[in-house]
């Protein structure tokens, strides 16, 4: 697809930006908080993995990811990311995961960045649907779904083995281009 890179996007106090490469040390702090390893990244352990895992999200390939940083927009301070990934172009559809650095947590930093990155998406590439699942322990992030205007669809069985090893149920949430956007 034919667009012209890397975009930024504004979000009330934060900023969806794209990763630099100096982003390594704060990526690898957030990413070895426990409860991110356990429900996004499990297999970061050390600062290399970091930088690969940098590295990937750095490509703007959209036949397959686009992937945000997300900062506070006075700081500059990272405190979060977000990843519209498995985007399929013959289906129109794509799905999201995002983390928040722990001392960022509680402020609207993942359901504003998931609704912008969904607007973005919706707008631009363009998919018509966006799919979010978490495991079913996971209640911060089915909190994030709905505030993020996604739906309830369904619970998935021992469907994804996450950063503990074990696969645990999940369950499936989606946002439609046409679903009403949430107040944010
Ligand atoms: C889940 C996560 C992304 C939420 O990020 P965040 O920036 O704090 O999210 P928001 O502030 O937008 O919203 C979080 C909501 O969950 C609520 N919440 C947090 N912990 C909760 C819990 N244990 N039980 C119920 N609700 C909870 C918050 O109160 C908030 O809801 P509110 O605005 O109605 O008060 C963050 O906790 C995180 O990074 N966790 C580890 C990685 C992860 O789980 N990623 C998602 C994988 S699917």
């Amino acid at each position: 697809m034919e667009l012209s890179g890397p975009v930024t996007l504004p979000v009330g106090p934060f900023r969806l930006r794209p990763w630099r490469e100096d982003d390594v040390n704060a990526a690898f702090a957030a990413l070895v908080d426990p409860d991110t390893r356990l429900w996004n990244a499990g297999w970061v352990r050390t600062r290399e993995d970091a930088a690969h895992w940098l590295e990937r999200r750095q490509e703007w390939t959209l036949d397959e990811h686009a992937s945000w940083a997300v900062e506070d927009a006075a700081t500059a301070v990272l405190v979060g990311s977000v990843s519209l990934h498995s985007i399929d172009r013959d289906q129109n559809d794509a799905e999201i995961g995002y983390w928040t650095v722990p001392a960022a947590r509680g402020r609207g930093v993942a359901a504003r960045a998931v609704d912008a990155a969904c607007q973005w998406g919706f707008g631009t590439l363009p998919i018509d649907r966006i799919e979010l699942c978490h495991a079913v322990e996971n209640v911060a992030s089915g909190r994030v779904a709905e505030k993020a205007g996604f739906t309830y669809e369904g619970h998935l069985r021992r469907s994804y083995r996450y950063g503990d090893g074990v696969k645990h149920d999940e369950l499936l949430w989606a946002r439609l281009a046409d679903d009403p956007a949430p107040l944010l």
